[in-house]
Protein backbone atom coordinates (compact mmCIF):
# COMPACT_ATOMS: atom_id res chain seq x y z
CA UNK A 1 0.00 0.00 0.00
CA UNK A 2 1.75 3.16 -0.88
CA UNK A 3 -0.91 4.96 0.63
CA UNK A 4 -0.30 5.89 4.66
CA UNK A 5 -3.42 4.77 5.92
CA UNK A 6 -2.20 5.54 9.45
CA UNK A 7 -1.73 9.29 8.86
CA UNK A 8 -4.50 9.92 6.91
CA UNK A 9 -6.58 8.33 9.75
CA UNK A 10 -4.73 10.34 11.75
CA UNK A 11 -5.70 13.78 9.78
CA UNK A 12 -9.12 12.79 9.52
CA UNK A 13 -9.81 11.66 13.52
CA UNK A 14 -7.33 13.20 15.08
CA UNK A 15 -6.01 9.97 16.72
CA UNK A 16 -4.36 7.05 15.59
CA UNK A 17 -6.09 3.70 14.68
CA UNK A 18 -6.74 0.97 16.85
CA UNK A 19 -5.99 -1.34 14.20
CA UNK A 20 -5.95 -2.18 10.13
CA UNK A 21 -7.37 -4.71 8.05
CA UNK A 22 -7.29 -5.88 4.67
CA UNK A 23 -9.13 -7.64 2.24
CA UNK A 24 -8.75 -8.47 -1.25
CA UNK A 25 -10.79 -8.67 -4.68
CA UNK A 26 -10.90 -11.52 -6.83
CA UNK A 27 -10.92 -12.83 -10.25
CA UNK A 28 -12.72 -16.17 -11.32
CA UNK A 29 -10.61 -18.44 -13.69
CA UNK A 30 -13.93 -20.38 -14.44
CA UNK A 31 -17.25 -21.38 -13.17
CA UNK A 32 -19.30 -18.00 -13.89
CA UNK A 33 -22.91 -17.22 -12.97
CA UNK A 34 -22.94 -20.66 -11.42
CA UNK A 35 -22.10 -20.21 -7.87
CA UNK A 36 -26.16 -19.30 -7.44
CA UNK A 37 -26.71 -22.53 -9.26
CA UNK A 38 -25.42 -24.54 -6.97
CA UNK A 39 -22.25 -25.59 -8.88
CA UNK A 40 -18.70 -25.25 -8.85
CA UNK A 41 -16.27 -22.22 -9.16
CA UNK A 42 -12.75 -21.35 -9.51
CA UNK A 43 -12.00 -17.72 -8.19
CA UNK A 44 -8.49 -16.54 -6.33
CA UNK A 45 -8.02 -13.25 -4.54
CA UNK A 46 -6.01 -10.43 -6.20
CA UNK A 47 -3.44 -8.20 -4.37
CA UNK A 48 -5.69 -5.67 -5.20
CA UNK A 49 -8.09 -5.12 -2.38
CA UNK A 50 -9.87 -2.75 0.43
CA UNK A 51 -7.75 -1.03 3.66
CA UNK A 52 -9.35 -0.40 6.68
CA UNK A 53 -8.00 1.54 9.65
CA UNK A 54 -10.78 1.40 12.94
CA UNK A 55 -10.71 3.25 16.26
CA UNK A 56 -13.42 3.53 18.96
CA UNK A 57 -15.04 6.73 20.10
CA UNK A 58 -17.05 7.41 22.77
CA UNK A 59 -19.75 9.25 20.66
CA UNK A 60 -22.04 6.79 20.25
CA UNK A 61 -21.91 7.11 16.26
CA UNK A 62 -20.10 5.26 13.26
CA UNK A 63 -18.56 7.32 10.78
CA UNK A 64 -17.53 5.81 7.50
CA UNK A 65 -14.85 7.94 5.56
CA UNK A 66 -13.15 6.61 2.61
CA UNK A 67 -10.46 8.54 0.74
CA UNK A 68 -11.92 6.90 -2.61
CA UNK A 69 -15.33 8.97 -2.17
CA UNK A 70 -15.94 12.50 -0.90
CA UNK A 71 -18.93 11.54 0.54
CA UNK A 72 -18.63 10.87 4.41
CA UNK A 73 -21.75 9.59 6.58
CA UNK A 74 -22.37 9.27 10.48
CA UNK A 75 -24.75 7.27 11.82
CA UNK A 76 -25.90 6.98 15.42
CA UNK A 77 -25.23 3.13 16.93
CA UNK A 78 -28.52 1.99 16.92
CA UNK A 79 -30.35 -1.74 16.22
CA UNK A 80 -31.01 -1.39 12.28
CA UNK A 81 -30.31 0.53 9.58
CA UNK A 82 -32.35 1.39 5.69
CA UNK A 83 -30.26 1.86 2.43
CA UNK A 84 -31.64 5.36 1.86
CA UNK A 85 -30.02 5.81 -1.77
CA UNK A 86 -26.63 4.39 -3.42
CA UNK A 87 -23.99 5.99 -1.06
CA UNK A 88 -20.88 3.51 -0.96
CA UNK A 89 -21.04 3.31 2.90
CA UNK A 90 -24.26 1.48 2.77
CA UNK A 91 -21.83 -1.72 1.86
CA UNK A 92 -20.39 -1.57 5.48
CA UNK A 93 -23.94 -0.17 6.92
CA UNK A 94 -25.16 -3.34 6.16
CA UNK A 95 -22.73 -5.73 7.44
CA UNK A 96 -23.51 -3.17 10.58
CA UNK A 97 -27.42 -3.82 10.23
CA UNK A 98 -26.69 -7.79 9.76
CA UNK A 99 -24.60 -7.95 12.78
CA UNK A 100 -26.33 -5.66 15.19
CA UNK A 101 -29.85 -8.12 14.52
CA UNK A 102 -27.60 -11.20 16.61
CA UNK A 103 -24.67 -9.14 18.82
CA UNK A 104 -23.77 -6.01 20.59
CA UNK A 105 -21.64 -3.73 19.60
CA UNK A 106 -19.75 -1.91 22.66
CA UNK A 107 -18.92 1.51 21.35
CA UNK A 108 -19.05 3.82 18.55
CA UNK A 109 -16.15 3.67 15.86
CA UNK A 110 -15.02 5.46 13.51
CA UNK A 111 -13.50 3.92 9.88
CA UNK A 112 -11.42 5.19 7.32
CA UNK A 113 -11.41 2.64 3.81
CA UNK A 114 -9.03 3.14 1.33
CA UNK A 115 -9.21 0.72 -2.29
CA UNK A 116 -7.22 -0.06 -5.11
CA UNK A 117 -9.63 -1.98 -6.73
CA UNK A 118 -11.26 -0.71 -9.69
CA UNK A 119 -15.02 0.34 -8.45
CA UNK A 120 -17.47 -1.82 -10.88
CA UNK A 121 -14.98 -3.69 -12.62
CA UNK A 122 -16.20 -6.98 -11.60
CA UNK A 123 -13.35 -7.59 -9.16
CA UNK A 124 -15.68 -7.75 -6.39
CA UNK A 125 -14.87 -4.50 -4.58
CA UNK A 126 -18.05 -4.85 -2.85
CA UNK A 127 -17.24 -8.39 -1.22
CA UNK A 128 -14.00 -6.72 -0.37
CA UNK A 129 -15.40 -3.79 1.04
CA UNK A 130 -18.26 -5.96 2.88
CA UNK A 131 -15.87 -8.52 4.75
CA UNK A 132 -12.92 -5.97 5.74
CA UNK A 133 -16.15 -4.43 7.79
CA UNK A 134 -17.33 -7.57 9.01
CA UNK A 135 -13.61 -8.98 9.60
CA UNK A 136 -12.48 -5.89 11.76
CA UNK A 137 -15.81 -5.88 13.44
CA UNK A 138 -15.81 -9.70 14.11
CA UNK A 139 -11.85 -9.39 15.41
CA UNK A 140 -11.62 -5.79 17.11
CA UNK A 141 -14.87 -6.71 19.40
CA UNK A 142 -14.15 -10.71 19.91
CA UNK A 143 -17.94 -11.35 18.41
CA UNK A 144 -17.01 -14.92 17.94
CA UNK A 145 -17.84 -15.65 14.22
CA UNK A 146 -15.81 -17.92 11.90
CA UNK A 147 -14.75 -16.97 8.59
CA UNK A 148 -17.51 -18.54 6.84
CA UNK A 149 -20.23 -17.05 8.75
CA UNK A 150 -18.45 -13.43 7.92
CA UNK A 151 -19.22 -14.63 4.06
CA UNK A 152 -22.75 -15.48 4.94
CA UNK A 153 -23.44 -12.14 6.66
CA UNK A 154 -21.53 -10.14 3.70
CA UNK A 155 -23.50 -12.35 1.36
CA UNK A 156 -27.03 -11.14 3.42
CA UNK A 157 -26.01 -7.81 3.07
CA UNK A 158 -25.50 -7.60 -0.89
CA UNK A 159 -28.88 -9.90 -1.22
CA UNK A 160 -31.17 -8.09 1.63
CA UNK A 161 -29.77 -5.24 2.09
CA UNK A 162 -27.96 -3.64 -1.09
CA UNK A 163 -30.58 -5.90 -3.35
CA UNK A 164 -28.36 -7.99 -5.62
CA UNK A 165 -29.07 -10.96 -5.48
CA UNK A 166 -25.88 -12.69 -6.35
CA UNK A 167 -24.24 -15.70 -5.45
CA UNK A 168 -21.39 -16.64 -2.74
CA UNK A 169 -18.46 -16.93 -4.67
CA UNK A 170 -17.26 -13.10 -4.43
CA UNK A 171 -17.32 -13.10 -0.42
CA UNK A 172 -16.32 -16.64 0.42
CA UNK A 173 -13.23 -15.83 -2.09
CA UNK A 174 -12.26 -12.79 -0.81
CA UNK A 175 -12.07 -13.90 2.48
CA UNK A 176 -10.86 -17.66 2.07
CA UNK A 177 -8.29 -16.59 -0.75
CA UNK A 178 -4.96 -18.19 -0.55
CA UNK A 179 -1.01 -16.48 -1.87
CA UNK A 180 -0.87 -18.64 -5.07
CA UNK A 181 -3.85 -20.98 -5.03
CA UNK A 182 -6.90 -21.19 -6.57
CA UNK A 183 -10.51 -21.83 -4.53
CA UNK A 184 -12.23 -24.85 -6.09
CA UNK A 185 -15.36 -24.39 -4.47
CA UNK A 186 -18.69 -26.22 -3.99
CA UNK A 187 -20.94 -23.44 -3.83
CA UNK A 188 -23.87 -25.92 -2.97
CA UNK A 189 -22.38 -27.92 -0.15
CA UNK A 190 -19.77 -24.63 0.33
CA UNK A 191 -17.11 -27.45 0.79
CA UNK A 192 -13.76 -25.91 -1.22
CA UNK A 193 -10.23 -26.97 -1.59
CA UNK A 194 -7.15 -24.74 -2.20
CA UNK A 195 -5.68 -26.02 -5.50
CA UNK A 196 -2.00 -24.99 -6.44
CA UNK A 197 -2.74 -21.93 -9.60
CA UNK A 198 0.88 -23.05 -10.74
CA UNK A 199 0.82 -20.89 -14.34
CA UNK A 200 4.33 -22.18 -15.04
CA UNK A 201 5.52 -19.72 -17.87
CA UNK A 202 2.79 -17.37 -17.94
CA UNK A 203 1.11 -14.69 -15.86
CA UNK A 204 -2.25 -13.82 -15.16
CA UNK A 205 -3.49 -10.20 -16.86
CA UNK A 206 -6.40 -8.51 -15.94
CA UNK A 207 -7.85 -6.14 -18.44
CA UNK A 208 -11.09 -3.55 -17.14
CA UNK A 209 -12.81 -2.81 -20.00
CA UNK A 210 -13.81 0.46 -18.61
CA UNK A 211 -17.03 0.06 -20.03
CA UNK A 212 -19.66 2.31 -17.75
CA UNK A 213 -21.85 -0.34 -16.84
CA UNK A 214 -25.74 0.39 -16.95
CA UNK A 215 -28.83 -1.63 -15.44
CA UNK A 216 -25.98 -4.62 -15.01
CA UNK A 217 -27.80 -5.27 -11.34
CA UNK A 218 -31.23 -5.46 -12.97
CA UNK A 219 -29.61 -7.61 -15.65
CA UNK A 220 -27.98 -9.76 -13.40
CA UNK A 221 -31.18 -10.41 -10.89
CA UNK A 222 -33.01 -11.55 -14.71
CA UNK A 223 -30.57 -14.10 -15.10
CA UNK A 224 -30.89 -15.79 -12.07
CA UNK A 225 -34.94 -15.27 -12.57
CA UNK A 226 -33.89 -17.34 -15.50
CA UNK A 227 -32.24 -19.96 -13.94
CA UNK A 228 -34.94 -20.57 -11.73
CA UNK A 229 -37.54 -20.66 -14.31
CA UNK A 230 -36.03 -23.45 -15.87
CA UNK A 231 -35.78 -25.46 -12.81
CA UNK A 232 -39.04 -25.52 -11.71
CA UNK A 233 -39.90 -26.57 -15.38
CA UNK A 234 -37.47 -29.45 -14.97
CA UNK A 235 -38.74 -30.04 -11.62
CA UNK A 236 -41.91 -31.38 -13.33
CA UNK A 237 -40.37 -34.79 -13.61
CA UNK A 238 -37.32 -34.74 -11.69
CA UNK A 239 -36.23 -33.22 -7.96
CA UNK A 240 -33.42 -31.29 -8.29
CA UNK A 241 -32.31 -28.82 -5.57
CA UNK A 242 -30.38 -27.00 -8.50
CA UNK A 243 -29.38 -26.51 -12.47
CA UNK A 244 -26.08 -27.94 -11.43
CA UNK A 245 -27.51 -31.39 -9.76
CA UNK A 246 -27.59 -31.60 -13.82
CA UNK A 247 -24.74 -33.02 -15.82
CA UNK A 248 -24.68 -32.77 -19.24
CA UNK A 249 -25.80 -35.73 -20.57
CA UNK A 250 -29.19 -35.96 -17.44
CA UNK A 251 -29.60 -32.06 -18.99
CA UNK A 252 -29.52 -33.76 -22.68
CA UNK A 253 -32.85 -36.02 -21.34
CA UNK A 254 -34.89 -33.22 -19.64
CA UNK A 255 -33.97 -29.95 -21.37
CA UNK A 256 -37.47 -30.64 -23.48
CA UNK A 257 -38.85 -29.49 -20.42
CA UNK A 258 -37.76 -25.71 -20.90
CA UNK A 259 -40.58 -24.20 -22.98
CA UNK A 260 -39.09 -20.79 -23.30
CA UNK A 261 -35.69 -21.23 -25.66
CA UNK A 262 -34.15 -18.17 -24.18
CA UNK A 263 -34.09 -20.02 -20.35
CA UNK A 264 -32.86 -22.83 -22.39
CA UNK A 265 -30.12 -21.29 -23.41
CA UNK A 266 -29.51 -19.83 -19.91
CA UNK A 267 -29.88 -23.25 -18.58
CA UNK A 268 -27.64 -25.10 -21.17
CA UNK A 269 -24.56 -22.71 -20.02
CA UNK A 270 -25.02 -23.66 -16.44
CA UNK A 271 -24.96 -27.23 -16.91
CA UNK A 272 -22.13 -26.78 -19.67
CA UNK A 273 -20.02 -24.75 -17.53
CA UNK A 274 -20.18 -26.67 -14.40
CA UNK A 275 -18.95 -29.26 -16.03
CA UNK A 276 -16.29 -27.03 -17.26
CA UNK A 277 -15.19 -26.40 -14.53
CA UNK A 278 -14.26 -29.83 -13.26
CA UNK A 279 -12.34 -30.05 -16.50
CA UNK A 280 -10.34 -27.15 -15.57
CA UNK A 281 -9.26 -27.84 -11.93
CA UNK A 282 -8.19 -31.28 -13.59
CA UNK A 283 -6.51 -29.87 -16.62
CA UNK A 284 -4.71 -27.29 -13.73
CA UNK A 285 -3.15 -30.08 -11.23
CA UNK A 286 -1.68 -31.63 -14.10
CA UNK A 287 0.20 -28.38 -15.42
CA UNK A 288 -2.05 -28.68 -18.92
CA UNK A 289 -2.25 -24.99 -19.36
CA UNK A 290 -3.03 -24.98 -23.15
CA UNK A 291 -6.08 -27.40 -22.36
CA UNK A 292 -7.33 -24.86 -19.19
CA UNK A 293 -6.86 -22.09 -21.88
CA UNK A 294 -9.15 -23.43 -24.38
CA UNK A 295 -11.63 -24.30 -21.36
CA UNK A 296 -11.78 -20.75 -20.64
CA UNK A 297 -11.98 -19.64 -24.16
CA UNK A 298 -15.02 -22.32 -24.60
CA UNK A 299 -16.15 -20.49 -21.28
CA UNK A 300 -16.52 -17.38 -23.05
CA UNK A 301 -18.25 -18.33 -26.08
CA UNK A 302 -20.83 -19.78 -24.08
CA UNK A 303 -21.19 -16.43 -21.75
CA UNK A 304 -21.39 -14.42 -24.74
CA UNK A 305 -23.85 -16.46 -27.09
CA UNK A 306 -25.91 -18.52 -24.24
CA UNK A 307 -26.07 -16.64 -21.61
CA UNK A 308 -25.42 -13.13 -22.79
CA UNK A 309 -23.87 -11.11 -20.68
CA UNK A 310 -20.84 -10.41 -22.12
CA UNK A 311 -20.85 -7.45 -25.05
CA UNK A 312 -19.01 -5.60 -27.57
CA UNK A 313 -15.82 -3.81 -25.35
CA UNK A 314 -15.46 -7.91 -23.33
CA UNK A 315 -15.54 -10.12 -26.95
CA UNK A 316 -13.17 -7.29 -28.10
CA UNK A 317 -10.24 -7.99 -25.54
CA UNK A 318 -11.37 -11.65 -26.41
CA UNK A 319 -11.32 -11.75 -30.13
CA UNK A 320 -7.38 -9.73 -29.47
CA UNK A 321 -6.29 -12.42 -27.16
CA UNK A 322 -7.49 -15.20 -29.61
CA UNK A 323 -5.17 -13.86 -32.46
CA UNK A 324 -2.39 -12.92 -30.11
CA UNK A 325 0.20 -15.40 -30.28
CA UNK A 326 1.53 -15.29 -26.49
CA UNK A 327 -2.05 -15.83 -25.21
CA UNK A 328 -3.02 -19.24 -24.33
CA UNK A 329 -6.71 -18.54 -22.82
CA UNK A 330 -8.91 -15.62 -22.27
CA UNK A 331 -12.11 -15.15 -20.81
CA UNK A 332 -14.77 -12.82 -19.29
CA UNK A 333 -14.52 -12.73 -15.33
CA UNK A 334 -17.43 -11.69 -13.04
CA UNK A 335 -20.97 -10.57 -13.46
CA UNK A 336 -20.35 -9.23 -17.49
CA UNK A 337 -21.67 -6.73 -18.87
CA UNK A 338 -18.65 -4.83 -18.89
CA UNK A 339 -16.44 -5.06 -16.07
CA UNK A 340 -13.11 -7.28 -16.70
CA UNK A 341 -11.96 -9.87 -18.57
CA UNK A 342 -8.37 -12.45 -17.86
CA UNK A 343 -5.73 -13.62 -20.11
CA UNK A 344 -2.93 -16.26 -19.31
CA UNK A 345 0.02 -14.78 -21.10
CA UNK A 346 3.14 -15.44 -21.87
CA UNK A 347 5.63 -14.06 -19.35
CA UNK A 348 7.80 -11.50 -20.22
CA UNK A 349 4.92 -10.37 -22.99
CA UNK A 350 3.59 -7.80 -20.62
CA UNK A 351 4.35 -4.43 -22.31
CA UNK A 352 3.88 -5.59 -25.86
CA UNK A 353 0.37 -7.11 -25.13
CA UNK A 354 -0.69 -4.05 -23.29
CA UNK A 355 0.51 -1.97 -25.79
CA UNK A 356 -0.67 -3.62 -28.92
CA UNK A 357 -4.28 -4.46 -26.93
CA UNK A 358 -4.78 -0.93 -25.90
CA UNK A 359 -4.30 0.03 -29.75
CA UNK A 360 -6.62 -2.61 -30.83
CA UNK A 361 -9.10 -1.94 -28.21
CA UNK A 362 -8.80 1.93 -28.47
CA UNK A 363 -9.53 1.70 -32.34
CA UNK A 364 -12.56 -0.27 -32.15
CA UNK A 365 -14.22 0.92 -28.78
CA UNK A 366 -13.42 4.36 -28.46
CA UNK A 367 -11.33 4.42 -25.15
CA UNK A 368 -8.82 2.73 -23.48
CA UNK A 369 -8.82 -0.34 -21.50
CA UNK A 370 -6.49 -1.06 -18.12
CA UNK A 371 -4.05 -3.70 -17.96
CA UNK A 372 -2.94 -5.14 -14.54
CA UNK A 373 -0.61 -7.82 -13.60
CA UNK A 374 -2.09 -9.27 -10.24
CA UNK A 375 -0.11 -12.14 -7.91
CA UNK A 376 -2.72 -14.34 -6.30
CA UNK A 377 -2.54 -12.84 -2.90
CA UNK A 378 -4.01 -14.06 0.62
CA UNK A 379 -7.84 -13.41 1.52
CA UNK A 380 -9.21 -11.24 4.85
CA UNK A 381 -6.33 -10.45 7.02
CA UNK A 382 -5.88 -7.84 10.01
CA UNK A 383 -2.40 -6.12 9.13
C1 LIG B 1 -21.04 -11.55 -9.53
C2 LIG B 1 -21.75 -12.14 -8.32
C3 LIG B 1 -21.26 -13.56 -8.03
C4 LIG B 1 -21.33 -14.43 -9.30
C5 LIG B 1 -20.70 -13.71 -10.48
C6 LIG B 1 -20.92 -14.46 -11.77
O1 LIG B 1 -19.69 -11.39 -9.26
O2 LIG B 1 -21.53 -11.34 -7.17
O3 LIG B 1 -22.02 -14.12 -6.99
O4 LIG B 1 -22.63 -14.82 -9.57
O5 LIG B 1 -21.21 -12.40 -10.66
O6 LIG B 1 -20.27 -15.68 -11.75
Amino acid sequence: MKIDLTKQFEEEYGTAPAKTYFTPGRVNLIGEHIDYNGGLVMPCAVTLGTWLCIAPNNDGVIRFKSLNFEEQQTFPLQSSYVKESNGWFYYPLGVFHEILKEKEIPAGLDLLFYGNIPIGSGLSSSASIEIVTAYALNEYFNLGYNRLQLVLIAKKVENEFIGLNSGIMDQFAVAFGEKHKALVLNCDTLDYKAVDCNLGNYALAIINTNKPRKLAESKYNERVTECQTALRELNTELDAANLCELDAAKFALYSRLITDPVVLKRATHVVEENDRVGLAADALSKGKLEEFGQLMYASHESLKTLYEVSGAELDAVVDFCQDYAYVIGARMTGAGFGGCAIALLEKGKEEEFTNALTAYYTAKIGYAPDVYFSEIGNGAAAI
